[in-house]
């Protein structure tokens, strides 16, 4: 009998190749978080240690904490103080030159990372959404962005959010995993859990239950998926400018079997019904935009929302919140990570805006385990209210 009378077993399903960047991609971005790491949880803390010992920096820091509501111009002086005892030491320079370092070649390496396999995340980033049952995406191609959001190369990703055609790549394989989980920049502690203070803060939501909830600003399923996860039954709905990001989250919500429903849109004028939903929630959303456009952000969720609907804002904390050495890690980013509104945010009272355009029991809190961040802003619009 010969071999050939026996046919061969077929081969074995050949496994799909897992996704990766080349061996040099990947260790350029660990040595990134690496650097990250050692700034923002050595560095800094000594850098904190010699400000706090500077006689005048401690003095500062006293009026800085009893000031709960701080005029303007006096929280800038006083920040513009704080920043020239802190650039008197090297370290404190070291720790920001390291951070400005990080931010930038975040894209330096991390373009070139996904780059070199593009026949292999080019399918990644293009393919087909399956989306749950019911879900929908608008992605309104007539619709032009404000000027703000499209000249700007946010945290000095360049060409801004839709400034690379592989960037969800970038962010999935290579920034995300490699630099933002360790956190440690901006306002995210070091060692923070991203994901995990989404939950959080959609726990703030005060009622048990809730129909309908909108996010502005929502980028990829991030936020969202944290609120199903919170509220199973809720009806989720979510606007952004980002085709790309709005796409994605179309993708992870399908993925994740979560009918959710999107559109490309600018948040201050959503095309919702008035009082068509129950809860709003936002993350990480108003220090990117001007205060002009917060304070029409926020009267159009008063109009989406029905009378006695919750409001639940998740945004870096107020300089306000801080101690004076934090306040000037925060401002710093407005001028060196490309993040033009983020002292405008630091220097408002989002509750206030809240309760200018309608809001009532406007407050503002920590669920930080330590420090001030997440920081939680909240409010309801009146059962009485009228559009
Ligand atoms: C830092 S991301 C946060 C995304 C998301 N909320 C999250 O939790 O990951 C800010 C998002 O706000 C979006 N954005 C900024 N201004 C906007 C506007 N006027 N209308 C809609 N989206 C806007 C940006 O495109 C971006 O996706």
């Amino acid at each position: 009998m010969t071999a050939q009378a026996f046919p061969r077993d077929p081969l074995p399903p050949v496994p799909p190749k897992p996704l990766s960047v080349s061996q040099r991609g990947r260790s350029g971005m660990e040595i990134l978080g690496s650097m990250q790491k050692l700034a923002s949880g050595v560095l800094r803390q000594h850098a904190a240690e010699t400000f706090f010992a500077n006689e005048k920096a401690a003095e500062l820091n006293k009026v800085h904490i009893a000031d709960k509501k701080p005029e303007k111009s006096v929280l800038r002086e006083r920040i513009a103080e704080a920043k020239a005892i802190c650039e008197s030491d090297s370290i404190y320079r070291l720790e920001r030159l390291v951070q400005r370092y990080v931010a930038e070649e975040n894209y330096n390496r991390g373009i070139p990372a996904i780059e070199e396999r593009r026949e292999m995340f080019e399918p990644f980033v293009n393919s087909e959404a399956t989306p749950a049952e019911g879900a929908t995406l608008e992605l309104n191609p007539e619709l032009s962005e404000p000027k703000y959001w499209s000249s700007t190369e946010w945290h000095l990703e360049p060409g801004g959010w839709e400034g690379y055609d592989l960037y969800p790549a970038v962010f999935a394989f290579t920034i995300g995993p490699k630099v933002f989980s360790l956190g440690g920049y901006a306002a995210v502690g070091v060692g923070d859990k991203i994901q995990e203070q989404r939950y959080q803060v959609a726990l703030q939501f005060p009622k048990e239950s809730y129909q309908r909830i909108y996010e502005p600003g929502c980028g990829g399923f991030s936020t969202l998926g944290a609120v199903h996860r919170v509220f199973p039954e809720a009806e989720l709905h979510g606007s952004d400018l980002s085709p790309s990001l709005l796409k994605g989250c179309y993708k992870m919500a399908g993925a994740l079997g979560v009918p959710v429903h999107l559109k490309r849109t600018d948040s201050t004028k959503t095309g919702e019904a008035d009082s068509s939903f129950d809860g709003v929630i936002t993350y990480a959303l108003h220090h990117e935009m001007p205060p002009k456009e917060n304070k029409a952000l926020f009267a159009e969720m008063f109009r989406i929302l029905k009378p006695g609907g919750d409001i639940v804002i998740s945004d870096p904390p107020p300089f306000r919140a801080v101690d004076l050495f934090h306040a000037v890690i925060l401002d710093w980013d407005t001028d060196h990570r490309e993040e033009p509104f983020f002292s405008a945010t630091g220097e408002s009272v989002l509750e206030d805006m809240l309760t200018e355009v309608g809001f009532e029991n406007a407050e503002a809190y920590t669920i930080g385990s330590q420090g001030s961040y997440p920081w939680v802003t909240r409010a309801r619009k009146p059962e009485a209210a009228l559009n």
